[in-house]
């Protein structure tokens, strides 16, 4: 059944769990989502970005979340728009069925060019009056995605700031949420608390305080009834970046956010947790290895099917390991 992100994040909240939110582009992402979600009972939440939207067009994408609710209609599926880049964009979400809709305005509406505070809660407030209206949910967004460590936003495909960040844009503060969230009204609301998007967030391992957790707990402590979101969330599975590299791929050496500090995030108020490198590095990674070990293989759905799988495991440990298993 489609639900709305407040209610799946409010059940959340109240059980103490967070709720991966994956990408969707295409039939193997979406099957390897709800298969998962179906071995462990999980609630789902799918989001479509501008870029998938333009890759599978709009109709094919609905009608795709669609088909999943009517192939599984016992587990619940929040049907979201990630980043929106504005309110005309999100009222066209709202029109097309959308259970929840992301308005990013802490960019301006390149997607690229951060934006003021005041424009950020304007457009906002826009969307979350219109949104709730329909019974829709919204996100909004405060601070610049980026890495604390390299002061990039990362994402080399278009989503996110240009340039170097510095360190007071790189963390969102937890006065200006309260006043965000009071002016705004928004049901979830992603912070900057030292992720980027993208494969290459950090250069080094990771040491174990690669989030600001002691942020999350403050801007927690002023909006305790706003869910918030961490964007950027892909741990970058180093065995899946092995295979790409040993079946012929060349991605440099780069380290994600690892699971046991979501986690940690998820104890102090993270709910929604957005995931969409990882699940493009295991479907190519299957790809490659299929494709090399099956050279005369020649018909698609022998490595799609590898992908899926792929891209299965790592839906299924993310909904284990967030405590979203058993609560479809
Ligand atoms: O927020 C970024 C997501 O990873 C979506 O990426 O715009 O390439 O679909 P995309
Ligand atoms: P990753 O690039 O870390 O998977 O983050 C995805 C995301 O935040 C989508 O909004
Ligand atoms: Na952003
Ligand atoms: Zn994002």
């Amino acid at each position: 059944a489609l639900i709305s992100l407040r209610q799946l994040l409010d059940h959340a909240a109240e059980h103490g769990y967070g709720v991966p939110a994956f990408n969707v582009n295409n039939l193997e992402q979406m099957r390897a989502i709800m298969e998962a979600a179906d071995e462990t009972d999980s609630p789902v939440i799918v989001q479509a970005s501008a870029g998938a939207r333009k890759y599978a067009g709009a109709p094919f994408l609905r009608h795709l979340i669609l088909a999943a609710i009517e192939e599984w209609p016992h587990i619940p599926v929040c049907m979201h728009q990630d980043h929106g880049t504005s309110p005309a964009v999100c009222q066209r979400s709202i029109q097309l069925g959308f259970s929840s809709v992301m308005m990013d305005g802490s960019l301006k509406e390149d997607g690229k060019t951060p934006a003021s505070y005041d424009y950020n809660v304007e457009v906002t407030r826009r969307v979350v009056e219109m949104a709730h209206a329909c019974g829709v949910s919204v996100e909004g967004e405060l601070g610049c995605l980026g890495s604390l460590e390299t002061g990039q936003a990362g994402e080399e495909d278009g989503v996110g700031a240009e340039g170097h960040l510095d360190h007071s844009q790189l963390l969102t503060d937890p006065n200006e949420a309260a006043d965000f969230v009071k002016k705004t009204g928004v049901d979830a609301l992603a912070i900057a608390i030292g992720t980027s998007h993208g494969a290459y967030k950090f250069t080094r391992p990771p040491t174990g305080d690669i989030l600001a957790i002691e942020r999350i707990k403050e801007i927690h402590a002023r909006i305790p009834t706003v869910h918030l979101v961490m964007h950027g969330s892909s741990s970058v599975p180093q065995e899946w970046l092995k295979i790409i590299n040993d079946y012929g791929g060349d991605m440099g050496e780069t380290y994600g956010v690892p699971v046991e500090e979501i986690v940690e995030g998820i104890k102090h108020g993270v709910r929604k947790v957005n995931i969409d490198t990882d699940l493009r590095m295991a479907s190519t990674g299957a790809i490659r290895k299929n494709l090399a070990e099956d050279r005369k293989n020649f018909d698609p759905r022998k490595y799609l099917a590898a992908a899926t799988q792929a891209m299965k495991e790592i839906c299924k440990a993310r909904y284990e390991a967030f405590g979203t298993a058993g609560h479809a």
